[in-house]
């Protein structure tokens, strides 16, 4: 179905537009739009500022699926609710998958607006979206998480941001279910885990692609600091707020990566 509606577009790259970033998804040329309503057994986005579409078309020279607004475990979705539209895209033949969010940096050296590209995550959701398939129905149960993030991909991605004069930190994400902030003791057990910036998405989407073979580019926009930190008492009002601040720098980066890797 939802391949009808792309009129012959074949994306190649799957990119996931996370809270405050989902402008990226208007510099898309010769665009095709599928709200997540219209197709069968995907849920729909309750999020703030998420839209909740696919918008398909050409960016940085190659064609791209773009979610504009992602599902979250805090709206109620099971971790494979959230992680369909990921398996969907793969159906459809994404090979490579760019996934985005705003997080609370951890790391007391990043800085807010700082992007981070992930370097490994951990999961801290209790959900894991493989829990009750079908043993190898999608693929093989039992798959290796090492290099979820992938190296090659970080590094141009890196090198692009440095190029540009866009400042870019590597770091451990820690994703968990929401929707209520961390409390500063949590965020201290975070930071003694290894854990650089925190959020409430990701983690599904990742472990999904990685189970169908898809690579992965992770990337935060530091949106504030985590709970405790340096003071911080993080509010929505705050991720929107940076999130609008960085919307340039963020759509430059991105569109910069896909004409490298597209
Ligand atoms: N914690 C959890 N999720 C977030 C944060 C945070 O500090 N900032 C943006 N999303």
């Amino acid at each position: 179905m939802l391949e009808a509606r792309l009129d012959g577009r074949n994306p190649t790259i799957g990119i996931v537009l996370g809270s405050g970033l989902g402008s990226l998804a208007e510099h898309v040329e010769n665009a095709c739009y599928v709200p997540f309503g219209e197709i069968p057994h995907m849920k729909r986005s309750t999020a703030t500022s998420h839209v909740g579409r696919f918008v398909c078309g050409e960016l940085g020279g190659t064609c791209v699926m773009v979610m504009q607004g992602r599902l979250h475990g805090y709206e109620g979705n099971t971790a494979q609710e959230v992680a369909f539209p990921i398996w969907l895209m793969h159906k459809l033949g994404i090979e490579t998958l760019i996934t985005t969010n705003a997080a609370g940096a951890i790391n007391e050296s990043f800085a807010v607006g700082d992007f981070c590209i992930m370097t490994d995550h951990i999961n801290f959701t209790g959900q894991n979206p493989i829990v009750g398939t079908e043993p190898d129905e999608i693929a093989f149960r039992f798959f290796s998480m090492k290099d979820a993030y992938d190296p090659d991909l970080r590094s141009v991605a890196l090198s692009i941001a440095e190029r540009e004069g866009i400042r870019v930190q590597e770091g451990v994400y820690l994703g968990l279910l929401g929707p209520s902030f961390e409390t500063p003791a949590e965020i201290k057990m975070f930071r003694s885990w290894g854990a650089d910036t925190v959020a409430m998405s990701v983690v599904e989407e990742v472990i999904a692609a990685r189970h169908v073979g898809i690579r992965v580019l992770g990337m935060s926009l530091c949106s504030n600091m985590a709970c405790g930190i340096e003071g911080a008492s993080p509010s929505d009002i705050e991720v929107f707020e940076v999130a609008r601040q960085r919307e340039y720098d963020f759509c430059r980066l991105i569109t910069l990566i896909i004409r490298e890797i597209g």
